[in-house]
């Protein structure tokens, strides 16, 4: 097993001058989750549902408030300074805007060029390992000298993977790697990322509110709500038999990779998180919008538990 995730709950507390009670938010609640050696592994949920957080938490970008993450069976955030920076090495983020990421000042070559500058890899092995990613991220060598500015959202897309994975990572996040590409390059997109998991030994977490995306990519899906687990499975048998609500929902009125206006984002809610005071919550936290819910939905909170081999879901319809 590459990571254990126990437990994790993270709230953000406003740092609003006038929030005198200063309430925090629960941003992600109880979460736990194993990742294996060559997993791709989905999180879907809606904006704010906390996968962003989720996956900086497991990069280490971000700290859980409680719980665990372990990484080939050590406590991360118990790692000395220098064995928590070797893990940082074998990890990496593909953020959602990856342009703002990027200097804009710098060359394609200093951006691919800096990590390795920093991780003292010498001259020769840089340009080695430069030529090789450019090539496998189906870029040119002559684009080396050229800005971020002068590509298009595919290419930025493209040279954003490149920067990621030219430390050799094992493990990539990638947070909605396409959502802000072109229709007609959003497939390209998906299909270099394949071909690059294909290719290598790598681990994956993708991040999407888009279930075809998931589909496609991953072998195991995790659907968070609220900052809680909805429902966990192996991705054929997500599609196949979802039990959730919400997780039927979301399959519903997932788009397709091609359409334009997306039925998922008309369900996105901008308050989708919990207040902190509201984490003890003794109703089932989907209630609200369930068309399933029964006596108890809003009399206790229901737990999440396995009701088929490798299939969980948190709902009283199956306990
Ligand atoms: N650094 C932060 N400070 C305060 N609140 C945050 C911070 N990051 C995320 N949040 C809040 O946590 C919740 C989950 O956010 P996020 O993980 O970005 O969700 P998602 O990626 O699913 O849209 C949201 O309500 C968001 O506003
Ligand atoms: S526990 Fe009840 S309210 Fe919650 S999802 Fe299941 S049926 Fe709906
Ligand atoms: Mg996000």
């Amino acid at each position: 097993m590459l990571f254990r995730a126990k437990n994790i709950h993270k709230i953000f507390f406003r740092k609003s001058f006038f929030d005198f009670k200063n309430n925090g938010l629960s941003a992600l609640s109880d979460i736990n989750i194993d990742i294996y050696d060559g997993d791709i592994i989905g999180i879907v949920g809606e904006t704010g549902s906390g996968k962003s957080t989720l996956g900086k938490i497991f990069v280490g970008l971000e700290k859980p408030s409680r719980g665990f993450l372990y990484y080939n069976n050590n406590n991360i955030f118990k790692l000395s300074k220098k064995d928590f920076r070797k893990f940082q090495k074998s990890t990496s983020f593909i953020f959602q805007d990856p342009y703002s990421s990027f200097n804009p000042k710098m060359r394609v070559l200093d951006i691919l060029q800096e990590p390795l500058i920093l991780n003292g890899v010498e001259k020769n092995k840089r340009k080695e390992r430069i030529d090789e990613i450019i090539n496998n991220v189906e870029l040119k060598i002559e684009d080396l000298n050229k800005f971020p500015h002068q590509f298009s959202g595919g290419q930025r897309q493209r040279i954003a993977i490149a920067r990621a994975l030219i430390l050799n990572p094992k493990f990539l996040v990638a947070d909605e790697p396409i959502s802000s590409l072109d229709l007609s390059i959003r497939a390209q997109i998906l299909k270099l990322l394949k071909e690059i998991y294909e290719k290598s030994n790598l681990t994956m977490m993708i991040i999407s509110h888009d279930l075809s995306i998931v589909e496609y990519l991953c072998n195991r899906v995790v659907v968070l709500y609220k900052g809680f687990m909805m429902e966990e499975a192996f991705t054929k048998d997500l599609f196949n038999n979802p039990l959730h609500p919400y997780t039927k929902l979301l399959i519903e009125s997932s788009p397709t990779l091609y359409s334009e206006k997306t039925k998922a984002t008309e369900l996105e809610t901008p308050e989708s998180t919990v207040d902190f005071k509201d984490t003890q919550i003794r109703f089932c936290p989907f209630l609200e919008k369930c068309k399933q819910k029964i006596d108890k939905c809003k009399e206790s909170f229901p737990e999440i538990i396995e009701v088929e081999k490798e299939h969980k879901v948190r709902c009283f319809r199956y306990i």
